[in-house]
């Protein structure tokens, strides 16, 4: 039986991880509708992988023997100023899951519950290159400034990224 104060935790983490994907579809939806579809397909992908993330802690309860809750999900905004705005948005958002991973991590580690502590090793990683991928492209931005073929250019890159799954679920299924 899984320890009910981690399941709680990680219930409540793919809330977390659900909301993230919400967000960033709503992202999508927003550079879509301001003609910046390479953007619009960045946030898609980060759409996915934010699935895969909840997937990832879903897969892990069931085989646990555990019971995943899926509760509401929050409200997400729907417009942001610009992409400066918008990846300033993301790097808050991540920063504040990655509290919530090390949070998760600490009471695994309280509750001596190892095999839930490495799962989060791999969610601790991840979470460094979330935070990496987001300061790369505030940086670009800021390079960028008001100059239109600098926008331009940055969105053909970002129209060129693919999508793959995450190692969790690319082994596990
Ligand atoms: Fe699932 Fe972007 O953290």
């Amino acid at each position: 039986m899984m320890n009910p104060k981690i399941q709680d935790a990680i219930n409540a983490q793919i809330n977390a991880e659900l909301y993230s994907a919400y967000l960033y579809l709503s992202m999508a939806q927003h550079f879509e509708a301001e003609g910046l579809p390479g953007f619009a397909n960045w946030f898609k992908i980060q759409f996915k992988e934010e699935q895969d993330h909840a997937t990832i802690f879903m897969n892990y309860i069931n085989q646990r023997g555990g019971r995943v809750i899926l509760k509401a999900i929050d409200a997400v905004p729907t417009s942001w100023e610009s992409p400066m705005d918008a990846f300033k948005a993301t790097l808050e958002h991540e920063q504040k899951v990655t509290a919530l991973i090390n949070n998760l991590y600490t009471l695994a580690v309280e509750e001596q519950d190892y095999a839930s502590r490495d799962r989060l090793n791999w969610f601790i990683t991840e979470q460094v290159e979330e935070e990496d991928n987001c300061r790369t492209l505030i940086d670009k931005l800021r390079l960028i400034g008001d100059n239109g073929m600098g926008l331009y250019m940055l969105n053909t890159e970002l129209a060129g990224r693919v999508y793959s799954a995450p190692s969790p679920l690319a082994t596990e299924e």
